[in-house]
């Protein structure tokens, strides 16, 4: 699938799961959105971490350093930004009343940054990747979501040799607190 779309249709997604997070009154129903969407928009930015901004730092900050250089800078911080909240909106009850408050900062964040991604690089690999390059990148970025983490870790490495090492190793952990949760959620009476 063309990397563009792939990305764009997962954008789309997430901001659907936030506008039903922001809506959501029931604690219960807070918790399964906030679990939906912290797998969703985890394993995105790891995807994209791994995958595509290596990538276009490597093939194109030639061209055009401002979007592939810059802006791609820019798109790591604020992936910094969303797990740091992504991660204490976790620890969070979802009865706390500062729990709306956060969400709701959470989806501006993820708004902006979606905003500038499509108008920063995915713009910019829409005019200089061909269809091919960007259907391989799209495959790569579907391959990687399978060993990618389920939960927001800020201090795992977002650039570099150690990303994907780093990511498989804390995807396995993810998984493993997951399975053990939703076993501990099936014996709650
Ligand atoms: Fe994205
Ligand atoms: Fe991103």
């Amino acid at each position: 699938m063309d990397a563009v779309e792939y990305i764009l249709g997962k954008h789309r997604e997430m901001e659907q799961l936030l506008d039903q997070l922001e809506q959501a009154e029931d604690p219960g129903r807070r918790t399964e959105l906030l679990r939906d969407l912290t797998v969703e928009l985890a394993r995105h930015m790891a995807v994209e971490e791994r995958v595509l901004f290596p990538a276009v730092r490597a093939e194109l900050c030639d061209v055009d350093p401002e979007t592939f250089g810059d802006d791609v800078l820019e798109n790591l911080e604020e992936h910094h930004v969303l797990k740091t909240i992504l991660d204490e909106l976790h620890d969070m009850d979802p009865d706390d009343e500062r729990f709306p408050a956060k969400a709701e900062v959470l989806a501006e964040t993820v708004e902006h940054h979606h905003e500038e991604e499509e108008e920063g690089v995915l713009a910019g690999i829409r005019e200089h990747w061909d269809d091919a390059r960007r259907a391989g990148i799209g495959r790569q970025l579907q391959e990687a979501e399978a060993t990618a983490p389920t939960r927001a870790h800020p201090n795992l490495p977002d650039e570099g040799r150690l990303v994907e090492a780093s990511q498989r190793f804390a995807a396995a952990i993810d998984k493993a607190r997951d399975a053990v949760r939703d076993a501990a959620d099936t014996l709650r009476p």
